[in-house]
């Protein structure tokens, strides 16, 4: 029977993750849009897309989430954040003000630590950067992306599967994803090591490549199978 473009049995929030330049934003774009880039920039914030998928003849439809892997210059950071921690430095030394009472210094110093510790969990340290709770939040299925040509990524693996276990359900579906497949001759993480460790940690596993569109729609679909 006829069906409205945005009816759907199921929906499904799958969060894309792994290191800066693995190629999650374009897995995302090859995925919903059928489009790749060679020049993308890193992903500022967090950016999400739909794409709708037939399982045994029910609808489910794909609310896949991204943000960046980490920090990528200190220029950025520099321009991004400095002013910031002046612009707080100055609020609490004029709220507390140095030559008030020792308590109210005393104060002051307290919530300034407390800001800086805020500040360096969720700025500094690359896994925590963006990588709020609320990215995790109701997530049934998650993409964890390495680049095959750069073994640091997978090594990095295991770091992005402990804060995705600590923000997830343990029913969550995973899917261990060596992308760049393509860069044949540059090869770094042999598909062996992918998928024992993937084994070893119960993962589901898959080579990929958005710039060819090799094994892209598999792996959603593996994955919203996988939930359903
Ligand atoms: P952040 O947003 O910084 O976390 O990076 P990302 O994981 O979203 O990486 P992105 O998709 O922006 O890709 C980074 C670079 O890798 C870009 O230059 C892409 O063109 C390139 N790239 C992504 N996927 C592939 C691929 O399958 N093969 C090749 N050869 N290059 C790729
Ligand atoms: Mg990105």
């Amino acid at each position: 029977g006829y069906r409205a473009e945005d009816d759907y049995d199921y929906l499904f929030k799958v969060v894309l993750i792994g290191d800066s330049g693995v190629g999650k934003s374009n897995l995302l774009s090859r995925f919903t849009r059928n489009e790749f880039s060679l020049e993308s920039k890193s992903t500022i914030g967090v950016e999400f897309a739909t794409r709708s998928l037939n399982v045994d003849g029910k609808v489910i439809k794909a609310q896949i989430w991204d943000t960046a892997g980490q920090e990528r210059s200190w220029f950025a950071f520099v321009l991004l954040y400095v002013p910031q921690l002046l612009r707080l430095i100055y609020a609490i030394l004029e709220f507390g003000g140095l030559n008030s009472p020792s308590n109210s210094v005393h104060i002051s110093f307290s919530v300034l630590k407390l800001q800086l510790r805020n500040y360096c969990w969720s700025h500094l340290c690359p896994q925590y950067r963006a990588i709020t709770s609320a990215y995790y939040r109701g997530a049934v299925g998650a993409l964890l992306v390495y680049d095959v040509t750069r073994h640091s990524t997978f090594e990095n693996v295991e770091r992005w599967l402990r804060e995705l276990r600590d923000h997830t359900d343990p029913n969550i579906v995973v899917m261990l994803i060596g992308n760049k497949s393509d860069l044949r001759h540059l090869v770094a993480v042999s598909t062996e090591d992918g998928k024992s460790f993937a084994e070893k940690e119960s993962l589901f596993f898959m080579e990929t490549s958005a710039l060819e569109a090799t094994n892209v729609d598999n792996a959603f679909a593996e994955v919203l199978t996988q939930i359903y």
